[in-house]
C-alpha cells in the first residue's frame, strides 16, 4: 500500500507545534521533561575525549543535545541537530541561547532524508522517533547505512525507533492510519538493525511496548508501539 507521506508530515508537523508551544523543555508535565535516560548514561564513555562530534537526528527542541553539550563544555564539542521543523530549530536555537551552550549546538533545517552524513565524521549519533519518519522503507534501509558509514572508529550509536504502530480513535476505538512513514514489524527492524551493524559492539539492546495518547488532526489517537532501542560501539 501507498503511503500518503504529505498527509503524515502534516499530521505529525502539526502534532509536534503543539506539544512544543505548549510544553516548555526540562519543566515538568510532559516528555519534554528530562533527558532520554539510555543517553546520558552513554556520555562518561566519551570523558576522555579531547574533542566531539554529534549528530542528533530529529533533535527537537533540543531534549537530548542540549544536556550533552552542557557535559562536554569543556571541551570543544560539535552538535549537528537536524530536524524537518523550523519551529522546532527555532525553539532549539532559543534554548540553546538560555543553557549556555549556543557554539555547541547547530541547528540544521533539513528532513533527515536529505541530510547527507558525512562518512566517518561522528563520535555520537543519536536518533530519538525520529527514523520512523524517513520517507519509505528503502531510504531508511540506506540512512542507517549512511549512520554506519558516518560513525568513526570506536564512536557510538544510539537509536530508539518505533515499530509495529497502531493507532486508534480514542473516543471511537476505531482504527487509525498510523502516522508514520516507516512502520516495520519489529522482527524486521531488529532483523535489519542486526544487519547494518553487524561486527559492532553491542551495549545495549531492548524492545518495549508502550502506550500513550498522541494529538492528531481531528481526534487524540491512542497510540501502542513497540519501542527498539540499540546502543551500539563501532569496532
Ligand atoms: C518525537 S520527536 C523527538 C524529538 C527529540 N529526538 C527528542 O527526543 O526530544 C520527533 C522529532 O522528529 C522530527 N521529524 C519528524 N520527521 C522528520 C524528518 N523526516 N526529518 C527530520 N526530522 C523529523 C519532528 O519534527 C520532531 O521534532
Amino acid at each position: 500500500m501507498t503511503k500518503n507521506i504529505d498527509k503524515i508530515r502534516k499530521a505529525e508537523k502539526a502534532s509536534h507545534i503543539e506539544i512544543y508551544s505548549t510544553a516548555k523543555l526540562f519543566e515538568s508535565g510532559s516528555w519534554l521533561a528530562k533527558p532520554v535516560k539510555t543517553i546520558i548514561d552513554i556520555l562518561p564513555l566519551f570523558e576522555n575525549y579531547q574533542s566531539l562530534d554529534v549528530l542528533d537526528l530529529g533533535c527537537g527542541v533540543g531534549r537530548n543535545c542540549i544536556p550533552i553539550a552542557q557535559k562536554f563544555s569543556n571541551i570543544p564539542c560539535r552538535i549537528d541537530c537536524v530536524d524537518i521543523l523550523d519551529f522546532a530549530i527555532d525553539e532549539l536555537n532559543k534554548n540553546s541561547i538560555r543553557y549556555n551552550v549556543e557554539n555547541s549546538v547547530n541547528g540544521i533545517i533539513s528532513s533527515i532524508d536529505e541530510f547527507k552524513i558525512e562518512q566517518n565524521k561522528y563520535d555520537f549519533v543519536i536518533a530519538v522517533s525520529a527514523l520512523e519518519h524517513i520517507n519509505s522503507e528503502k531510504a531508511f534501509e540506506s540512512k542507517l547505512k549512511e549512520i554506519e558509514n558516518g560513525t568513526k572508529k570506536n564512536g557510538i550509536v544510539c537509536m530508539i525507533i518505533n515499530s509495529e504502530i497502531i493507532e486508534k480513535d480514542k473516543n471511537t476505538g476505531k482504527n487509525l492510519d498510523a502516522q508514520f512513514e516507516v512502520n516495520l514489524p519489529t522482527s524486521d527492524l531488529t532483523e535489519m538493525l542486526k544487519k547494518v551493524f553487524v561486527n559492532w559492539e553491542i551495549l545495549k539492546q531492548t524492545i518495549v511496548s508502550q502506550r500513550y495518547d498522541i494529538p492528531r488532526e481531528n481526534c487524540v489517537a491512542d497510540l501502542s508501539t513497540n519501542v527498539v532501542t540499540i546502543v551500539a560501539r563501532k569496532g
